[in-house]
């Protein structure tokens, strides 16, 4: 009896410090590219009519699932959508606003799209298909952006850029700095709370969880975040971004309050998930570009804690 209770307490005991390990050594952190476990299933559809607040709509788990049709439950929010963007392409066009939502403020396992400029939208669509803008780690959801980009007509894509640079961004996210966070699994490509297993430490991680894990997965376009973030995350971004030791001030170029400029794309309030992706691909070089050269520079110096930080601040801008 007492065999297999300490083989369970020291099991228990090294996976923990696994755990620990893997998030100190280099390499792409798992929290920022989450990978489904193995042997992962999704949870199958037993025909109920999903709601999100505040909407008249309904849709099952088939329908908020298909890439062929984003699900609108706030038709008001928004001018109306392009076909290329609510129903997308057969057979390899995937409908832009189920991934990004109908009105583009996409999630942590995406981008939002929402206010950045066509040029941009048009451009970064073009380097997904050229191949020369990837992630660190594969990625199902990228894949699914690069299958599409070589499918899309100059014609669609201008379409669904005019539409969602069209469209006012706003803040989706709370940026809480804390030294404990709720204990997290890999649920389809996102993070997601376990219920009931109480906390761990933070350490070197952004947790980015859904307020609500089944209006996320409604793909409910008013879902919002929450992003946990070390203490003090916000203070030190803050004053990387205005300087330091970067020899750089990230407004130059994003501008003032990081709300984008004719150079370089609006990064405030935005998830810091996808936004430290793209930091740490710049500098693996998994993301290159016409413009990323200027990026470069930038990156080069940054440490795992510099960027978390970078982004806990700019995150917690208003857009
Ligand atoms: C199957 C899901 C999916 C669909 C559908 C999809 N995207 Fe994406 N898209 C992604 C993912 C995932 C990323 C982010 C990759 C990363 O983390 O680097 C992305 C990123 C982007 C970016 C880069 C944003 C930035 O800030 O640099 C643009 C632009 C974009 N998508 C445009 C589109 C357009 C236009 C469509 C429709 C024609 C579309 N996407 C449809 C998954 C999708
Ligand atoms: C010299 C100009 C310049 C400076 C300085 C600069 N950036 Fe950028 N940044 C860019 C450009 C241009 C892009 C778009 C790159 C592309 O087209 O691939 C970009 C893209 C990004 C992206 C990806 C945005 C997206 O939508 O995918 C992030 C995140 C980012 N920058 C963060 C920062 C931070 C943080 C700083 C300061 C530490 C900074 N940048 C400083 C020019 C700059």
């Amino acid at each position: 009896m007492r065999f297999p209770t300490a083989f369970l307490a020291c099991s228990m005991a090294s996976l923990a410090a696994a755990g620990a390990f893997a998030q100190s050594q280099d390499g792409p952190p798992a929290w920022a590219y989450p990978v489904n476990p193995p042997n992962f299933q999704r949870t199958p559809d037993d025909g109920t009519i999903r709601r999100v607040p505040d909407s008249a709509a309904g849709f099952t788990l088939t329908q908020v699932r298909d890439l062929f049709a984003a699900p609108d439950w706030h038709p008001d929010d928004h001018p109306p959508m392009p076909e290329i963007v609510a129903t997308g392409r057969k057979p390899d066009v995937f409908a832009c606003g189920v991934c990004h939502r109908a009105d583009g403020p996409g999630g942590p396992e995406n981008a939002s799209l929402f206010g950045l400029s066509a040029e941009y939208i048009m451009q970064q669509t073009a380097e997904f298909k050229t191949g020369i803008r990837t992630n660190s780690v594969p990625r199902v959801a990228t894949d699914l952006m690069i299958k599409l980009s070589k499918a899309v007509t100059d014609q669609e894509l201008r379409e669904a850029a005019t539409y969602f640079a069209s469209i006012k961004p706003r803040s989706n996210i709370a940026v809480v700095e804390t030294d404990t966070v709720p204990k997290t699994r890999v649920r389809d490509l996102f993070l997601a709370p376990l219920d009931g297993a109480g906390k761990e430490p933070i350490g070197p991680r952004i947790v980015e969880i859904p307020d609500n894990v089944e209006h996320f997965v409604s793909r409910d376009s008013r879902a919002r975040f929450i992003a946990y973030v070390p203490v003090g995350s916000v203070q030190k971004g803050r004053a990387l971004a205005a300087n330091s030791n970067l020899r750089v001030q990230c407004a130059a170029c994003h501008g003032a309050d990081l709300k984008g400029t004719a150079v370089a794309p609006g990064i405030a309030a935005r998830s810091p998930t996808y936004m430290f992706r793209q930091l740490y691909d710049f500098k693996s070089g998994a993301r290159k570009g016409t413009h990323s050269e200027l990026m470069k520079p930038v990156v080069e110096n940054l440490s795992i804690d510099d960027m978390i930080a970078l982004v806990a601040y700019s995150a917690s801008l208003v857009p």
